[in-house]
């Protein structure tokens, strides 16, 4: 989602800064801009669209300065136009926004009565006019944002420039926030990911909520202040060296990081094996040795939604204990019943989803511990937390998400014979190892599963079924088409289809059938009935199975053999190929999906 990152030091911000949205591109933006101090003027250049057009302006501007800040802009309040782009300015302050002021209408209707204009139609402006009010009123910088912020409510992560100084200004309330230090080269950074900060930072902070940030660079070196909302002193951060490198996020050879990401899940299955099994992540799953819930209250979004279903399934089967699965923009407003003895277990890539986080605040306010499940150490979840497990999949750019599912359910699987007290070193390290090395065999496959993609691609709508442990995976697949692809899809439980969404069926219409070797006969039948109305069938099955091979038009061949309870990670591995090549057909923009945002920062 909006993407921030600001520089002040002594070289031109205008590198580090583009440098850094660049970055952050992946998580999804619709406009973006910067604002400059240049000889005491604010500086703001801003375009709608992608990042390239306002690259295209700076170097028609070729702008210098010391001191500036970036945006990217996923709307949520006004339409995408420039003017409604971020920075937002005036003549004393800039301001950069990320998240919503759900108060801004009632804000903006008092500040219009005492005579402040508005340029935008955003809520954010709100807060650089409040601001300016405050500052008007004769209090300082620091006061006026400390003002600013206890007026608004939401959760926001705000960046501020003012004309009068070098220094960059940051807060937020439940919204990702990151202020970064170079020592050598005194420089002070600010941004919403220390991802755009890599190589860049080496010292980063992460400020707790209502911390107002304050980075300073002077002739001889470059300091960082933190104060609480009243002006004292603030020790409410956390210091963490940055440690993630620039080359784990090139694409090296491949076309997309989607595919990159792909391919890289064998690998990275054998590395959680080894982490969670052999080495350091071991401790924690024998701290979960005999552990039970009375309930476990399994939340999530999106795609760490669909892998929640699948661990819910490995909690029912594998450990007998009683599990529920929601989308967390749900849980947190249905009134869950949440009961001494349960636990909330959360699972995101991002760590900062916004509703996956006001559900695990939820569960702390009634008292129950949470875990998470999450790829982003440090992140929001993963702090607020009790218990975490990392899945360990280094940065997942890929806006649909691929390898986070994989090594989510993985991870989910692995604390479940934990708990059960049945993780056997051996015997499950060459199950997970049978499973990479199935997933590697897909990997040689992606051609064959190109040409399944060329036989379908042109289709009007795909509905996905299969049955228990696949029914996930059904969902899973039918995002992942939906999101890249910009088709219709939708998953379905085989068994389900009758009762509705066979009315859809026609010559336009693809059935991915997912037919595993339990329960295939039934699947089967499920299937005649979508081929008897004409329905075009790729059935995802059994390799050598004679009566699959009849019925499908065409047909994804897998080995189910030794791999039982891993078998949906597997299945899942070839709908992403399938997604990925029917995208590429449909020349998307695949990395970068129109619409989609990375880390959903708003709820
Ligand atoms: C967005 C992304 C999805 C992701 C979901 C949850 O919708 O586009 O790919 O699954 O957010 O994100 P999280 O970071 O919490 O896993």
């Amino acid at each position: 989602m909006c993407g921030i990152v600001g520089y002040t030091g002594p070289n031109n911000s205008v590198g580090p800064i583009i440098e850094g949205l660049s970055r952050l591109e992946y998580r999804g933006y619709d406009s973006a801009g910067i604002c400059l101090k240049v000889e005491n003027e604010l500086q703001i250049i801003k375009k709608e669209g992608k990042l390239d057009n306002l690259k295209e302006l700076i170097n028609l501007h070729k702008p210098f300065s010391h001191t500036g800040i970036g945006h990217t802009r996923w709307a949520t309040h006004g339409a995408v136009t420039t003017d409604n782009a971020h920075p937002h300015g005036n003549e004393i302050f800039a301001v950069v926004h990320n998240g919503i002021i759900e108060n801004a209408t009632t804000l903006k209707k008092d500040l219009f009565h005492e005579g402040y204009q508005f340029k935008s139609q955003t809520d954010s402006e709100v807060f650089l006019v409040l601001l300016t009010k405050f500052f008007n009123e004769g209090n300082s910088t620091l006061i006026s944002i400390s003002k600013a912020f206890s007026s608004i409510t939401g959760n926001s992560a705000f960046v501020i420039l003012e004309k009068a100084s070098d220094k960059l200004y940051a807060i937020k309330r439940s919204a990702p926030l990151v202020v970064g230090e170079n020592r050598e080269f005194r420089e002070a950074y600010v941004s919403s990911d220390p991802f755009a900060l890599v190589g860049f930072a080496p010292r980063i902070y992460f400020p707790e909520d209502g911390v107002i940030c304050e980075g300073i660079v002077t002739g001889s070196e470059v300091t960082v202040n933190f104060y609480e909302l009243d002006l004292t002193h603030s020790n409410r951060y956390k210091f963490q060296s940055n440690s993630m490198s620039v080359d784990a996020t090139s694409k090296g050879p491949y076309e997309h990081y989607m595919l990159k990401e792909i391919y890289e899940q064998p690998a990275l299955i054998d590395k959680l094996a080894a982490y969670y099994i052999k080495n350091e992540g071991r401790k924690i799953l024998d701290e979960m040795k005999g552990f039970r819930a009375q309930e476990w209250h399994i939340t999530a979004c999106g795609t760490a939604w669909h892998a929640g279903l699948v661990i819910k399934n490995f909690l029912e089967q594998v450990n007998h204990q009683k599990a529920s699965v929601d989308i967390a923009s749900e849980f947190r407003y249905r009134h869950p019943i949440l009961n001494h003895g349960d636990v909330g277990l959360f699972i995101s890539q991002s760590g900062e989803t916004a509703d996956t986080l006001a559900s695990q605040e939820l569960c702390k306010e009634k008292g129950i511990p949470t875990f998470s499940i999450v790829n982003v150490e440090g992140s929001t979840l993963f702090r607020n937390a009790d218990k975490n497990f990392l899945i360990h999949a280094g940065v997942e750019i890929g806006v649909a998400s691929t390898k986070a599912f994989t090594l989510q359910a993985l991870t989910g699987y692995l604390m479940g014979l934990a708990m059960k007290g049945s993780l056997d070193d051996s015997l499950h390290y060459s199950e997970i190892k049978l499973l990479s090395n199935r997933i590697s065999d897909l990997c040689g496959q992606s051609d064959f599963i190109k040409d399944v993609a060329e036989q379908i691609y042109t289709k009007k709508g795909f509905i996905f079924t299969g049955r228990g442990k696949y029914f996930p995976i059904a969902l899973e697949g039918a995002l992942k088409l939906k999101e890249i692809a910009y088709v219709h899809a939708e998953g379905y439980a085989a068994g389900e289809l009758k009762h509705g969404p066979i009315a859809l069926i026609d010559e336009d219409i693809v059935n991915i059938a997912l037919v595993g070797p339990e329960l295939l006969e039934k699947t089967l039948s499920n299937v005649e009935e979508v081929k008897a109305r004409r329905g075009i069938i790729v059935v995802v099955g059994p390799k050598n199975h004679p009566e699959v091979e009849q019925i499908a038009d065409a047909y994804i061949p897998l080995d189910f053999n030794g791999l039982q309870n891993l078998s949906p990670l597997y299945v899942n591995v070839a709908l992403q190929f399938l997604a990925y090549h029917i995208a590429k057909l449909k020349g998307t923009d695949i990395d970068k999906p129109r619409n989609l945002a990375k880390s959903v920062t708003v709820e």
